[in-house]
């Protein structure tokens, strides 16, 4: 049977083609995914992994038997797990899906293959959709479900894709932790039963799990070598990403919406579209599926993906809540004559009737408090355009106070379950919007109109969010709908996102959400970037942005210097170490820069000008990890590499401190091995030069011997340090 190859349109309905046996191949680069789509039977899954030759393929689709249906539905094979299961209007609990249609349509970037099953009897669809980039190895999977029967359906369960995985020895990574402990890496042989990773927050779903994961298919994940397929589930709410190792020699992967609590009734005519799976497939381990997930947001799936961001000053951890307007000024003097672009004023700034000075009032009343800032936000964004940078603002828009006029005015917005009593957050008094209300989306556009048509200089803005969704109750929604509540919420942010970015496509807007509870590729196609954590330690952040780097490019994670002893951890990490990992994501400052000495505000002054020579390969680059934090090894060492293995950085942090301890020497990846590397320290504190200062290596020397790196730095006596860390800039001459 002749394959069907993505470059022309195929439209065969079965009415006219009963029995047309049907081969698809969606493809990547690198990638396969084989189906086979018999007009009139099952859609079956038949083989994904590296790309195949069309000889190959074909031996391939002789030998295999395609067990398994490509997206399982419940009801005929009941003791299987299912992808979709449902309750028609009668009673009926089964669903018998026949491939009806196969389209393939090629874009100049990518080519979407969708593939249309009908039930047999109901009339109810399911179309498979598959998106295939041409030049990245990621294809996008979801599923459109349509209910053309008279009654509603109710939907029980509705994952975006199903995949099966041949057991052998597969690993899985996947990130988990908690508030101020965000993106931890956990890697786990998988045994029998059922592995769930799951989010229920309602608002922030990156906390604890997140909705990306990777199997390694050669035992645990190597960095540089073995075979690893990633995936990515695409949406901002509650997920379930279940892998179900049965009795056969398959792990089954199903990853979608957490329907728990969210049964969801399709009405007659309704489409319930599902998020995106991107998967992934790579040859070169867990860094190499790092860089499809990378390039593939870079490219198409993060806001301003390939534009450099700006180097700034939050003023959370130097000011907190103590807003006041001859502090902006002197910590955007400070700013400015460290060398940095933009200065980011957050919490604290608003409130009239009620003013934010703790944290238990005022969201919801964005209007400037004049005590603080007696020149209002203008006033601010004048002082930033005088002295050369720019002005960002922090505002946490799905929320509001019991305490506040927006709650006087509108207590209905709440999400409040009915007959029961408000569950409060933060500060004893915090809320969240219903924004399955539309009243409540127009609400928040309209004031984030409001504050950009206002103060048009204003150039980034830090969106925050601080609460789940505790009490199940919407005003808007009604009763046979309030099971919808997770997912309207979400597609309610969705909405009033693509409105703010319609008309303000260019701003730079950060995703915080009591630090890393946004790091998921639903927001990032209206987001910039995210802040990793609120814990700014920067050797626990070695650990988090480890993990983070699994699946989100540097260029995505905000990274700021903080002050020492750590506010979360009170730990006390040299400077110049803060300043190493902080450059290792999208850099920034997050302390009271009058608190500093000259000699720091040095350092950090000339880290700055250095890190603007090495932006463009921090944040466009391609990542290559060396030695994991997690190995126990006492260090951790990443690099980064430009397209052209022309230049290269290369970091590399103590995890602890011992004295005459043995580190691993850290051999490099990714170079050119024909190349000549010439090797130059960044931010060196040492009273000599490294012995490897300015001279060249080969690639191949860097990769199979790599650099002997110094343990502690070479500094006079007073101003030794226990943790140790080395930022070297590699050019090919
Ligand atoms: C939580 C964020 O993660 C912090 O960075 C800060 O913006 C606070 N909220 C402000 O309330």
């Amino acid at each position: 049977m002749k394959l069907l190859r993505n470059s022309f349109i195929v439209c065969l309905l079965a009415a006219f083609l009963p029995m047309v046996a049907q081969n698809v191949e969606i493809s990547t680069p690198g990638m396969s995914l084989l189906l086979k789509a018999n007009v009139g039977e099952n859609l079956k899954f038949v083989y994904f992994g590296e790309r195949l030759s069309d000889a190959d393929a074909a031996s391939l689709r002789e030998v295999e038997p395609a067990r398994y249906d490509a997206y399982p539905a419940y009801g005929l094979n009941c003791p299987a797990e299912a992808a979709i299961a449902v309750r028609h209007a009668d009673g009926n609990m089964t669903l018998d899906l026949k491939v009806s249609a196969v389209e393939t349509d090629a874009q100049s970037d990518f080519t979407t293959t969708r593939i249309a099953l009908r039930d047999r009897e109901y009339p109810f669809a399911v179309t498979v959709c598959y998106k295939a980039y041409k030049t990245v190895d990621i294809i996008e999977t979801w599923t459109e479900i349509v209910n053309s029967e008279k009654r509603p359906v109710l939907l029980n369960r509705f994952a975006s894709a199903y995949l099966p995985i041949r057991r052998g020895e597969v690993w899985l990574s996947s990130l988990y932790g908690q508030w101020a402990n965000e993106g931890r890496l956990c890697e786990e042989p998988l045994n029998p039963g059922m592995k769930v990773i799951k989010n229920k927050d309602g608002v922030r779903n990156s906390h604890t799990a997140h909705a990306e994961v990777m199997f390694s298919l050669d035992g645990k994940a190597r960095e540089n070598s073995g075979r690893v397929i990633g995936a990515a589930l695409c949406y901002s709410g509650n997920y379930r990403l279940a892998i179900d190792t049965d009795e056969s020699d398959w792990h089954h992967f199903f990853a979608g919406i957490n329907e728990d609590n969210s049964t969801y009734n399709l009405q007659s005519g309704e489409t319930f579209v599902t998020p995106p799976l991107a998967i992934t497939y790579s040859n070169e381990g867990a860094s190499g599926a790092s860089r499809n997930f990378h390039k593939w947001a870079r490219n198409y799936r993060l806001a301003n993906g390939n534009r450099l961001r700006k180097i700034l000053l939050n003023s959370w951890e130097g000011v907190y809540l103590d807003i006041k307007e001859p502090e902006m000024h002197q910590m955007m003097d400070d700013i400015a004559s460290m060398g940095g672009e933009l200065f980011v004023m957050d919490d604290g700034w608003f409130g009239d009737k009620y003013p934010r000075i703790k944290d238990n009032s005022s969201l919801g009343d964005w209007v400037v408090d004049r005590n603080k800032l007696p020149n209002g936000i203008d006033g601010l964004v004048a002082k930033a355009k005088s002295i050369g940078i720019d002005f960002g603002i922090w505002y946490e828009p799905e929320m509001s106070n019991t305490v506040s006029e927006l709650y006087e005015k509108h207590p209905d917005w709440v999400i409040k379950a009915p007959k029961r009593d408000l569950q409060l957050g933060r500060g004893g008094t915090q809320v969240v919007l219903d924004l399955a209300n539309p009243k409540v989306q127009d609400f928040i556009v309209g004031l984030f109109d409001e504050l950009m048509t206002k103060h048009p200089g204003i150039d980034y803005v830090k969106w925050d969010a601080n609460m789940d969704i505790r009490n199940h109750g919407s005003n808007y929604l009604t009763a046979d709908s309030q099971s919808h509540l997770y997912i309207e919420y979400h597609r309610g942010f969705e909405a009033v996102c693509k409105r703010i970015r319609a008309k303000y496509p260019s701003l730079t807007i950060q995703a915080c959400a009591s630090g890393g509870g946004r790091a998921n590729y639903g927001v990032l196609p209206y987001f910039d970037e995210f802040w990793v954590s609120d814990n700014t330690d920067a050797l626990q952040r070695v650990y988090m942005q480890w993990g983070t780097s699994y699946f989100f490019p540097a260029i995505a994670m905000a990274s700021h210097i903080s002050a020492t002893p750590n506010h979360t951890t009170f730990r006390s990490v040299p400077l110049k170490y803060r300043i190493d990992v902080a450059m290792s994501g999208r850099l920034g400052m997050e302390i009271q820069p009058k608190n500093m000495t000259d000699d720091e505000k040095a350092l950090c002054r000339s880290a700055i000008a250095e890190y603007k020579q090495i932006r463009p390969i921090v944040q466009l680059g391609n990542i290559y990890r060396l030695v994991s934090p997690y190995d126990n090894k006492g260090l951790a060492s990443l690099m980064y590499v430009d397209d052209a293995k022309q230049k290269s950085v290369f970091f590399w942090w103590k995890t602890e401190h011992f004295y005459n301890q043995h580190f691993p020497r850290a051999t490099m990846a990714g170079l050119d091995p024909a190349k000549l590397y010439r090797v130059h320290e960044l931010n060196r504190i040492d009273n000599e030069p490294l012995p490897f200062e300015g001279k060249t290596f080969s690639g191949e020397y860097l990769m199979n011997i790599g650099l002997e790196i110094p343990y502690n730095h070479n500094l006079d006596w007073h101003k030794r340090t226990d943790l140790s860390s080395r930022v070297l800039y590699l050019e090919a001459q």
